[in-house]
């Protein structure tokens, strides 16, 4: 769940004290996020795994505190390897022979940003094994369950080689030409890392963390298959109008290439957005699956707050609406991950019986401008983490028929107890649907029997064209009896609102409108 949040970047936060005044800037600011990033001048001299100790001196106290905000960090682990002798890390890749190799069978020598750099054979399974086992908690110097991982340059980039990459004729460990295997390189890195990442989690790890959430990993490369391993971004952009543009469209190619947790650099990574472009790119990104704030080292600082109100309360409204509709995007991730039909779609995936949708690559919003905000946790929170036992609202939006259905995934939101199918314990799907004035709330069968104690705490109806004379719920659980309900009726939306049935949302019920002889739903 904490990866669907906001997430803020930069190249670089320069500091433990800078990372802190950041979070506290959110945090003085009621501004709801969940990461915080590092870029490669955390390490020491571009050596991954380590940490400038200068700068970052404990690092452990540092993730220690962003996490008692309900919050996480992660740092960028690239596949380049410093050539150094006494760094740890290269030591060990070259006495295992982890290496991709040059034609004549040396260790392959290119530059990156270390300086001279090797690189290692992800398309091997033992280099993935020993990859994965780097980021286990005592080998990560530094590192705790709180700090995920960001894989860049795995294409691999190698600043000296053709098209800013390796020879064609380099060899894998199998022996393999580089021009076989470049495309999957990346993928076959993001997989280790989100191995490595399970591994501490699970407990698994030599000296066991203990923990069992699931792992999260941002790669620049990917692939076919890249979708299992996690998200993706489409790389160095600019802070230019027609950036935003195109930034839509790619990411929709993406999505239905099968590859749903995309994103782009909010606000353009090189340049300066002014503060309408960065406001109207939030905007855009709020509702685009993985929704990342990103800077490069030349451009100027651009925190939210930085822009100043107007402009600075539109963000925060934006980031606001994003968490809101956060079980929204949840269900739609899970949607996705059953049945492959990504979060983001073009309007033709969603109406394919309207051919009027076939070449439309924008999307006009009807003048409803006092149609309710769609929010399904109303509640403001520093952190996706804090709003867990939050009640939700739900919103129901009627068709012309008067008809509305939609369904709403629930599990723990960060382990893998939903995989109990057996059990069925560690997940549930509910379906709410309404039709003839009644709003029905049950269990999606077979979808699992996690139970938790969140309730619904108001129910909005939109579409509706006369004023109820009653709302009341029923339980299917307590026979025969029914409650009436407070509710209120704004003729001018057509929106029913109806507060308090704090009915737990995993409860079966029918919610009923009735209306007066001669008024109708
Ligand atoms: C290239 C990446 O695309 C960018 O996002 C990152 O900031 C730099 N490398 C430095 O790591």
């Amino acid at each position: 769940m904490f990866s669907l949040g906001f997430h803020q970047c930069r190249w670089n936060y320069r500091d433990e004290q800078d990372v802190l005044a950041v979070d506290s800037g959110f945090e003085e600011r009621d501004f709801p996020y969940d990461v915080i990033w590092l870029d490669i001048e955390h390490t020491d001299g571009k050596r991954y795994f380590t940490w400038d100790k200068g700068l970052f001196p404990d690092p452990k106290r540092m993730i220690d505190k962003v996490a008692a905000h309900g919050r996480r960090m992660v740092t960028i682990v690239d596949p380049h390897i410093k050539r150094d002798a006494k760094y740890a890390v290269h030591k060990e890749a070259t006495a295992k022979g982890l290496y991709i190799k040059d034609k004549d069978g040396n260790d392959f020598d290119g530059w990156c940003w270390p300086g001279q750099s090797s690189y290692l054979d992800f398309t091997d399974e033992g280099v993935r094994e020993w990859w994965a086992s780097r980021f286990a908690l005592e080998e990560y110097e530094g590192s705790t369950l709180d700090l995920y991982t960001w894989n860049d340059m795995n294409e691999p980039s190698v600043f000296n080689g053709p098209e800013v990459s390796m020879k064609k004729d380099c060899l894998s460990l199998a022996g393999i030409e580089h021009r076989h295997w470049h495309n999957t390189y990346g993928m076959y890195m993001q997989r280790a890392t989100a191995e490595g990442l399970e591994l501490p989690r699970r407990g698994n790890a030599r000296g066991g963390g203990g923990g069992d959430g699931r792992p999260f990993v941002l790669s620049r490369a990917f692939f076919a298959g890249s979708q299992r391993w996690g998200a993706v971004w489409t790389g160095d952009n600019a802070a230019k109008w027609d950036h935003l543009a195109a930034s839509a469209p790619m990411l929709l190619s993406m999505s239905l290439a099968g590859l749903p947790f995309v994103g782009a650099d909010v606000g353009g990574f090189f340049g300066d957005p002014s503060a309408e472009l960065f406001l109207r790119w939030m905007q855009a990104a709020a509702y685009q699956p993985f929704f990342r704030s990103h800077a490069h080292h030349d451009s100027k600082r651009r925190e939210p707050w930085v822009y100043g109100d107007p402009w600075t309360a539109r963000i925060r409204s934006v980031v606001m609406a994003r968490y809101a509709l956060l079980p929204y995007w949840y269900t739609l991730f899970q949607e996705a991950s059953d049945t492959g039909m990504p979060m983001m779609r073009p309007m033709w995936v969603q109406y394919p019986g309207d051919a009027n949708t076939f070449d439309m690559d924008n999307q006009t919003q009807h003048p409803l401008p006092s149609l309710p905000p769609q929010r399904s946790k109303q509640r403001l929170r520093r952190s996706s983490l804090m709003m867990a036992s939050d009640p939700y609202t739900l919103v129901v939006a009627l068709d012309d028929g008067g008809r509305a259905d939609g369904n709403l995934y629930l599990d723990d939101e960060e382990s893998y107890d939903y995989r109990d199918t057996e059990g069925g314990g560690g997940r549930t799907t509910r379906r709410f649907s309404f039709e003839g004035g009644v709003l029905k709330g049950r269990v999606v069968e077979g979808s699992g029997t996690y139970s938790p104690a969140n309730t619904i705490e108001r129910v909005v109806i939109v579409g509706v064209n006369a004023a109820p004379s009653s709302v009341t719920l029923h339980m299917a659980a307590a026979a025969g009896t029914a409650s009436s309900l407070d509710f209120t009726y704004d003729a001018l939306t057509r929106v029913v609102t109806v507060r308090k049935p704090d009915v737990c949302v995993v409860d079966d019920f029918d919610l009923t409108l009735s209306f007066a002889a001669g008024s109708t739903s």
